[in-house]
């Protein structure tokens, strides 16, 4: 890092350190963003973990450093709390591909069915959902349902991976994260051959031929959790880079090879320290919910919170 670029990343951090006193804000911030922002984070983690987090924390503001649909959670759970996302823009092309009117059609089909939901979904989407799922919890929501037809929504991968672990029929909805969709099993094979030790560790949104090659399939948490209790030095992760930065920071003695450097979110990236200090300072941007989507939104969450893991 050169000289400058210390000095503006110190002069940030100052400003955010100042106004989240001021403020009585906590910054919570998912696994995939920048090191630097990771590193000012009251709260490092998963979809799950930032959910309950956001839940339970008691601050007045929370700055929401991730994609729209994360912020979006942490504002059907806490309605009373102020919540900022710095970059409003910041959003996930997977969630996007799903609509409320395609999920209800979809409904018309399979009238018996209950609906499953991944949290990369927006709020209106798990308005018309049962339950929602992390990646973390995905199999367990499933088999918590009664049903055994079961509408999974919108990642197919993530949905055909759980279809592999449960006898419940699943009926899929035709989406997919562009950023573990770029692993192919050849980059798979690549980096097993340049690194012959290393386990390989993916995530559940990578299509199902990189996961047969996979030695575990976790979510961004569960590879933190795997990361530091395995007796292995080297590690191939499948997804994307920002969980690099983390495992390698709590990981010191521990070596992370990222599988294909096409694992970069832009979404996940446009979020940095002068976007969180803006945010801070501006109270912007907020993130609010209709009243009457929050609450259908919200039972769907919350039967997905109750489920153990
Ligand atoms: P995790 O819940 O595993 O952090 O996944 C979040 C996500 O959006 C993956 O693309």
């Amino acid at each position: 890092m050169s000289r400058e670029q210390y000095r503006d990343d110190q002069f940030y951090i100052d400003k955010i350190n100042r106004l989240r006193e001021e403020r009585k804000a906590i910054i919570l911030a998912h696994n995939y963003q920048r090191g630097e922002v990771q590193d000012i984070a009251d709260f490092n983690g998963d979809s799950l973990a930032l959910s309950r987090e956001a839940a339970r924390v008691d601050a007045e503001v929370i700055v929401f450093c991730g994609v729209h649909f994360m912020a979006e959670s942490a504002a059907i759970l806490s309605p009373r709390k102020t919540v900022l996302i710095p970059v409003p823009e910041a959003g996930c092309p997977l969630a996007d591909m799903i609509t409320p009117q395609g999920l209800r059609e979809m409904k018309k089909r399979y009238p018996t069915a209950s609906v499953v939901c991944y949290v990369n979904s927006s709020a209106q989407v798990k308005a018309e959902s049962d339950i929602c799922c992390t990646s973390t919890n995905a199999i367990e929501v499933v088999n918590s349902l009664e049903s055994n037809q079961i509408i999974f929504v919108p990642d197919e991968n993530l949905g055909r991976y759980v279809a592999t672990q449960t006898d419940k029929e699943l009926i899929f909805w035709k989406g997919s994260c562009p950023t573990h969709y770029r692993v192919l099993p050849e980059d798979i094979l690549k980096a097993k051959e340049k690194h012959p030790k290393a386990k390989v560790v993916v995530h559940p949104e990578c299509r199902l031929g990189v996961i047969m090659l996979a030695d575990e399939v976790l979510s961004t948490g569960g590879i933190v959790k795997f990361a530091r209790q395995t007796d292995v030095k080297e590690v191939i992760v499948g997804t994307e880079m920002g969980l690099v930065y983390r495992l390698q920071k709590e990981n010191p003695h521990k070596r992370f090879y990222l599988a294909t450097e096409k694992l970069i979110c832009p979404d996940m990236k446009l979020t940095t320290l002068e976007k969180v200090a803006n945010a801070l300072e501006r109270m912007e941007h907020r993130v609010t919910v209709p009243e009457e989507v929050r609450d259908k939104a919200k039972r769907a969450l919350d039967s997905m919170l109750e489920v153990e893991v």
